[in-house]
């Protein structure tokens, strides 16, 4: 089977061009090497902990999944289903959560990140709007991850920690139980797969300053003209390296492109014509993936059964994994 790789998307918000160039293009390109066998879901249990709008789960979880289609992902080559789909990996949250230890969540960046703004907020009670999803989701994370033994896990440096927790909740079981677990690898996208978004900050949902990866033309046009750029006039020579137009379009553009750009910055390009060329290029890459986005969006049908196959696919490897560990902590036939 070789190595098995594995991430998950938390299908809360939409897609924007952060989540195209870090991680959906370079898990198309990974799943399509040889001697990889790539699952890729939607964390939608996950979003859970986030949102509790039940339409904008549901919408976002839908839109995700076509975005991935569009963008390239064969779901014949890989295994593309929700978490929702696979009760196995619940099963085994419940079961990783009896020998993690509460410690081991206590230092969890997401838990910490909610205390510590009680604690700035001079709130005596720490845990206050802290909800057990929220303090449980490195568990339900291990268990996306072992209900596959998956080897590899590429992630943002943000889930680096999680991993580690993984780890961990693994080797415990394993010393516990015997060797069922594979300890996983974490692999860290490169600094060079984060996007600025238009506030010159990491582009990310979370500071609301992204561009989405299917708005029509127009509304391209208008969220590129939004950048945030300094206020030097045309004619004067500009420095690429801190520039948030440039950091986007070398994403995108080919190393003769960027070398062009580079000319035409210290010729003093204004910032109004730096940011047409970025929107030409830009929309010339995405107008095929939004063409495909507009057609699958609207075959319900298509993708409720892609995901329905990879669901099945997904199950057969999970319930060898659930086996052996109903097994190992003695919870089996009597026969
Ligand atoms: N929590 C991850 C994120 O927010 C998504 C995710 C859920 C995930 N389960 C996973 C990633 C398992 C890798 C493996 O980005």
């Amino acid at each position: 089977m070789g190595k098995k790789v594995l991430t998950g998307i938390t299908t809360s918000g939409i897609p924007h061009l952060g989540n195209l160039v870090g991680a959906i293009l370079p898990a198309i390109i990974a799943s399509n090497r040889p001697g990889i066998s790539s699952f890729l879901f939607l964390a939608d249990y996950h979003s859970l902990i986030k949102s509790q709008d039940p339409e904008l789960t549901h919408n976002s979880s839908f839109e995700i999944a076509a975005s991935w289609l569009a963008c390239g992902l064969n779901p014949n080559e890989v295994t593309f289903y929700r978490q929702s789909d696979v009760p196995e990996i619940m099963e085994l949250a419940w079961i990783l959560s009896c020998v993690t230890a509460k410690g081991l969540m206590n230092r969890a960046h997401a838990y910490k990140a909610a205390t510590n703004i009680n604690f700035e907020q001079g709130t005596s009670d720490l845990d206050k709007s802290v909800t057990m999803g929220l303090f449980n989701y490195p568990v339900l994370m291990a268990a996306d991850i072992l209900a596959f033994n998956a080897d590899q896990v590429p992630v943002g440096q943000d889930q680096k920690q999680h991993i580690e927790m993984t780890r961990d909740i693994a080797a415990r079981f394993n010393h516990i139980y015997g060797d069922v677990f594979n300890l996983p690898d974490a692999v860290i996208s490169s600094e060079a797969g984060i996007l600025p978004g238009i506030d010159g900050r990491k582009m990310s949902k979370s500071y609301n300053n992204t561009i989405p990866i299917f708005l029509d033309e127009k509304a391209l046009l208008k969220a590129i003209r939004k950048i945030k750029t300094n206020s030097l006039e045309p004619g004067v020579p500009k420095d690429p390296e801190t520039c948030t137009v440039f950091q986007l379009y070398k994403a995108f553009a080919s190393i003769s492109q960027i070398e062009e750009m580079e000319v035409r910055y210290g010729d003093g390009i204004g910032w109004g014509e730096a940011k047409d060329i970025l929107f030409s290029l830009v929309e010339e890459k995405i107008k095929p993936f939004r063409e495909k986005y507009s057609e699958i969006i609207k075959e319900k049908g298509y993708l409720e059964n892609t995901l329905i196959e990879g669901s099945v696919k997904a199950r057969q490897a999970a319930s060898i994994t659930l086996k052996d560990v109903r097994d190992a902590v003695g919870i089996k036939s009597f026969q």
